[in-house]
């Protein structure tokens, strides 16, 4: 006779205990305003320790080292001393616009993972001298459009990329900032992490290069590349002979890019700082032949509206509800983990780099310009 079957087929063994995940030491290389993002969201990633800081102004880095927990033996005011130095294997690299490519290099030359803040550069050619160098090291090497991190975008761009809303017609996109008209994040005239945005010797592309960089990306994840582009773009008078200080306030301020993608949809792409009443606005629309999507910052960051399939017939939107989906952050460690590359690279930002130095050549000579 067989034998009885046992009533439960679970395991009694005990099982055995998840691994903890792979340390990641990483160090924060200018330690300013956005360097407490990158420290808070690496705070919420298992096995993640900050390690050290760097920044040029020994006050500001050992205050960063003190709120961050990090021992004061890891505040550095020397990158290169730091690399010598520091047993970590990742760099954020949050410093200033004009920095970003000779320090990710540094930093690569070094073995360093690195996830560079946007913009990945100041033009193509140095962003293609970043990407060569992360071939080169074989490391992971991202660049932190950090709207990638809402789930309502990744959700768009799958749909899109699938085919749902059909051959793209048209598309809306903007992003709109308010610090010129209102206080909300500080007076810009007093403050030098302001300023420097404002003052092409500091480094600034303005706007465009600032914020503009992101809803380029924001709008050719789900569109696709940009084939052509006409910008204009306008620097408005912000003090007596547009200048504070060392800081001579030429940077634009304002960005229209009317574009056509390669699938051949036409867009309209534009940006500002004088947007009133917006402190920080991404929108975006997208129009096919079959539906169409909108997003609004405004109104939600995992949510997103749908006019497709039966609804297009009467124009009727649905909202809907994205699933989650990994930060920037997360997809960096997982990809130093993993090996695996991650987006947005160092060859994706280098691409958004080289659509900005067409808007800055459109704009130069008053005529589109084919990429
Ligand atoms: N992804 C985003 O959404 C987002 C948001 C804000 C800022 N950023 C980017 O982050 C970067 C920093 O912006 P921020 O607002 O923190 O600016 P910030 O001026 O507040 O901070 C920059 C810090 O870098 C330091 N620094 C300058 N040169 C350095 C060098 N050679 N070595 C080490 N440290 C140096 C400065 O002393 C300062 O502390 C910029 O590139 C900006 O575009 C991105």
């Amino acid at each position: 006779m067989p034998s009885a079957k046992p009533k439960s087929t679970k395991s009694t063994k005990a099982k055995p205990a998840k691994s903890a995940p792979k340390p990641v030491r990483v160090a924060i290389l200018g330690t300013g305003g956005m360097a407490n993002r990158h420290a808070e969201l690496y705070a919420q990633i298992p096995g993640v320790q900050l390690v050290a800081g760097c920044d040029v102004d020994r006050a500001r880095v050992e205050a960063f080292c003190a709120k961050q927990g990090i021992p004061s033996a890891g505040a550095y005011t020397d990158f290169a001393k730091l690399l010598r130095e520091c047993p970590c294997d990742a760099i954020s690299n949050v410093t200033p616009d004009a920095f970003h490519a000779a320090l990710s290099i540094q930093a690569l030359k070094a073995g360093k993972h690195v996830l560079c803040e946007k913009p990945l550069g100041l033009n193509h050619a140095e962003t293609k001298r970043m990407v060569a160098a992360a071939h080169k090291a074989g490391t992971i090497a991202m660049v932190n459009f950090s709207y990638r991190d809402w789930s309502g975008l990744q959700a768009i761009a799958t749909r899109v990329q699938a085919g749902e809303i059909g051959e793209l017609r048209h598309v809306e996109a903007s992003y709109l900032q308010t610090w010129l008209t209102a206080p909300i994040w500080g007076d810009w005239r007093t403050s030098p992490g302001w300023l420097w945005r404002l003052s092409s010797k500091h480094g600034s592309k303005g706007v465009l290069g600032d914020v503009g960089v992101h809803i380029v990306d924001f709008a050719t994840f789900p569109a696709g590349p940009i084939k052509k582009v006409f910008c204009q773009l306008k620097t408005f008078s912000k003090a007596p002979k547009n200048r504070i200080g060392d800081y001579l306030l030429d940077a634009n301020d304002s960005a229209v890019l009317n574009v056509e993608f390669a699938n051949g949809a036409l867009g309209t792409i534009h940006t500002t700082r004088w947007a009133t009443g917006h402190p920080n606005r991404l929108a975006l629309k997208l129009h096919g032949t079959k539906g169409a999507f909108s997003f609004d910052s405004d109104t939600g960051t995992d949510t997103y509206r749908a006019c497709i399939g039966a609804d297009t017939a009467t124009a009727k939107w649905q909202d809907v509800k994205a699933r989650p989906t990994p930060n920037n952050h997360h997809r960096f460690i997982t990809a130093i983990r993993t090996g695996l590359a991650g987006q947005p690279d160092f060859a994706r930002g280098s691409e958004i780099q080289r659509v900005l130095d067409a808007c800055f050549e459109s704009d130069a000579t008053g005529r589109p310009v084919k990429i």
